[in-house]
């Protein structure tokens, strides 16, 4: 059956659609609304990063589109499919790793196909993962620990693991967000290099603005719980942007318009102090 609903006007395919979603958990105290009408579209082969107050409902958007949960109200699309379940192509890195300490780098990278490939040869499996540790600079760690490695080494393995089966969607919930400042920008480019190499569809939770508007081609912003979809944004920047380009004057104008977003978000006055 096919999506019920495209956006944007254009003849791009959705691939995510989460359309007016609303949940609230149960807990002890009672109802927790999170989310109170969740509108999120994102075309195939492009990246929406996701900004909002801290727990506001991003990781449970991701949820949602992961199959992990389903919304009291509302609907979930994935490739014009409804999500009804748990789904096995989807990729996933989060702010911590969570490498097996008792694996190789290589053999965690791996893991994935093992799940959703389990025919495949192990040379296959091994070939795919040197591919992308080549890719991201890991060439020569591979027989490594997890331990052996820095933060930033650990989250490079960790982006080749969430994508070596070529997930029909990643979800990056803050997976730079414990990262220095400068390895947190040299991911962003190898995030940016990965796509370029690969293409696929992206969500990407983060709580640093110049981080989506590098990585976004939309920039959803979430109001406070329970979440709604606030304002969306298109980033209209070379996809072959640089670091740099967060220096511009186009791009400091949106930084500009989200940071004021962000403050509607939490409630406070835009002019207000910073
Ligand atoms: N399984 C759960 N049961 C009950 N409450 C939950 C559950 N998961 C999340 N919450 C609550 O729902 C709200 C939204 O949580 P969520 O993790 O989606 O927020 P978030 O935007 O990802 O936050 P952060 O920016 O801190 O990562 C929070 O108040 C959280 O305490
Ligand atoms: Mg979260």
């Amino acid at each position: 059956m096919a999506a019920p609903f495209t956006t944007k006007g254009n003849s791009i395919e959705n691939l995510i659609e989460i359309k007016g979603a609303r949940h609230a958990y149960q807990t002890a105290s009672g109802p927790l609304p999170v989310l109170d009408g969740l509108d999120v579209a994102v075309p195939s082969g492009t990246f929406a990063a996701v900004v909002g107050p801290s727990g506001c409902g991003k990781s449970t958007l991701t949820r949602l589109v992961a199959g992990l949960m389903k919304p009291d109200e509302g609907e979930v699309w994935l490739h014009g499919e409804r999500v009804t379940g748990p789904r096995k192509t989807v990729g996933m890195a989060f702010q911590n790793p969570v490498l097996l300490e008792w694996r190789t780098i290589l053999d965690n990278v791996i893991l994935p196909l093992e799940i959703v490939a389990p025919t495949m040869p192990r040379k296959d499996r091994i070939a795919r993962a040197m591919e992308l540790l080549d890719m991201v600079g890991l060439t020569g760690f591979e027989g490594k620990r997890p331990s052996e490695l820095s933060g930033g080494m650990r989250q490079r393995a960790s982006l080749c693991r969430s994508i070596v089966h070529k997930p029909e969607v990643l979800i990056l919930d803050e997976p730079f967000g414990a990262l220095d400042a400068f390895t947190r920008e040299d991911l962003w480019q190898t995030m940016r290099d990965l796509r370029a190499a690969e293409p696929f569809t992206a969500v990407l939770i983060t709580h640093d603005l110049r981080e989506s508007v590098f990585l976004g081609d939309q920039v959803i912003v979430l109001s406070g719980r329970p979440a709604r979809t606030q304002y969306v944004m298109d980033v209209d920047l070379p996809a072959d942007r640089t670091l740099d380009v967060l220096f511009t004057p186009k791009a400091a104008d949106m930084l500009h318009v989200l940071r004021d977003q962000i403050k509607i978000a939490q409630g406070r006055d835009v002019e207000g102090q910073a």
